[in-house]
């Protein structure tokens, strides 16, 4: 039942940037800033065979900052028709890998871009939301969550059902009191 349970699990991050409107396809992601965290909604990007995510920034936004001071990470997705929340914890990288920055980026397209190209960095306080000003330069980092554990918690009656997976185990699993 747990490695059902598993590959269910997978199969419903996945879900979040292959089904259209699928709720997983946001999820709150948390770091950590002078000893307090950080949340924010970022879109998920990717998946890897790894179980890795994938997700996408602005190079000088806070969070990019904040992994590199301190790369631990959580990311949280909820489902509210199916009542399932799946958290997935392990340590951020600020990919690198100039190919796999080239594959990511060029799926960057129109007006997405506008995302990329603020002027000033994200955060900067400004006197309305017309007056931002835009340059040409894509401000793109790709972001690796290195997924070391994967809880996912389902309500449902009779019993809830709250399982841990962890990469060090082979992502075996176990159950947990809800
Ligand atoms: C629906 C939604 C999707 C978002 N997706 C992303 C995203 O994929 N990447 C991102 O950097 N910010 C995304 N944001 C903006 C972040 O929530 C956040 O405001 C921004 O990244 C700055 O965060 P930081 O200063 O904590 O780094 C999204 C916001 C919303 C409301």
């Amino acid at each position: 039942m747990l490695n059902q349970i598993f590959k269910d699990t997978i199969n419903e991050l996945k879900f979040g940037y292959l089904k259209r409107k699928h709720p997983n396809k946001y999820c709150y992601l948390a770091s950590i800033s002078n000893n307090k965290p950080i949340t924010r909604t970022v879109v998920l990007r990717d998946v890897t065979e790894e179980h890795h995510l994938i997700f996408f920034t602005d190079t000088r936004s806070g969070k990019v900052e904040q992994f590199k001071a301190n790369p631990n990470a959580e990311a949280v997705f909820y489902n509210p028709k199916k009542l399932t929340q799946i958290k997935v914890s392990g340590k951020m990288n600020i990919v690198k890998d100039e190919e796999k920055i080239k594959y990511y980026k060029q799926k960057v397209q129109g007006k997405s871009q506008k995302d990329y190209t603020t002027q000033h960095p994200p955060g900067t306080p400004v006197k309305s939301p017309d007056a931002v000003e835009y340059q040409d330069e894509l401000n793109f980092t790709l972001l690796e969550l290195e997924t070391e554990v994967i809880e996912s918690l389902q309500l449902k009656r009779p019993n809830h059902i709250r399982c841990k997976f962890e990469k060090q185990n082979n992502w075996s699993g176990k159950f947990l009191v809800p």
